[in-house]
């Protein structure tokens, strides 16, 4: 039988919420990804242009913020599927940091945002340029934000896992 692995990162709650529920209607394991430093209230203000979150999320394409060395093995696994929240329009980086370290080949990747608004397109685009400066062979499917239970439906039926 396949097995699926749902990975989140949740600075607030929503992802976690959304990944809890999704592992639940997959009957997949739930595992989440830290960042050495965590955010602080502070540190997620983007209405302040100086503060963490924001300077990281304005840095080149390439920015990585590290993750604790925390992740499970992803051997047993066929399908990876990562949350995350969307910020200035994009994952975290420590998403970009979670794909360098995780070994996807071969795997389906699928991923998805929750947000205030922004759609996923531009999340997407990045993840894309993730998986290719790691070289990776698989089978990367279309991601969504899931703002709303009847979202999360839509985009189970619309992806294929193995
Ligand atoms: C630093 C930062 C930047 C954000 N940028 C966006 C954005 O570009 N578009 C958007 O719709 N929401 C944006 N948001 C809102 C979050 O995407 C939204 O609240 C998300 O559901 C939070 O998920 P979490 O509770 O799992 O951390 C931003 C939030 C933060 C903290």
């Amino acid at each position: 039988m396949s097995k699926t692995i749902v990975l989140y990162y949740s600075a607030t709650g929503t992802t976690k919420q959304v990944a809890q529920t999704l592992a639940k209607q997959l009957g997949a394991d739930l595992a989440e990804i830290h960042p050495v430093k965590p955010y602080t209230s502070t540190d997620l203000n983007w209405h302040d242009e100086s503060t963490r979150a924001t300077v990281e999320q304005k840095q080149e394409h390439d920015g990585r913020v590290p993750i604790k060395d925390d992740l499970p093995d992803l051997t047993p696994y066929d399908n990876v599927i990562i949350g995350h929240p969307i910020w200035w329009g994009i994952p975290p980086r420590l998403i970009a940091a979670t794909i360098d370290k995780l070994d996807l080949n071969g795997k389906v990747l699928a991923t998805f945002g929750t947000s205030g608004s922004s759609g996923y397109d531009r999340a997407q685009a990045n993840i894309a340029r993730t998986v290719q400066e790691n070289d990776y062979q698989l089978d990367l499917q279309s991601g969504d934000v899931l703002n709303s239970p009847a979202k999360l439906n839509a985009w189970l039926d619309s992806i294929s896992l193995k």
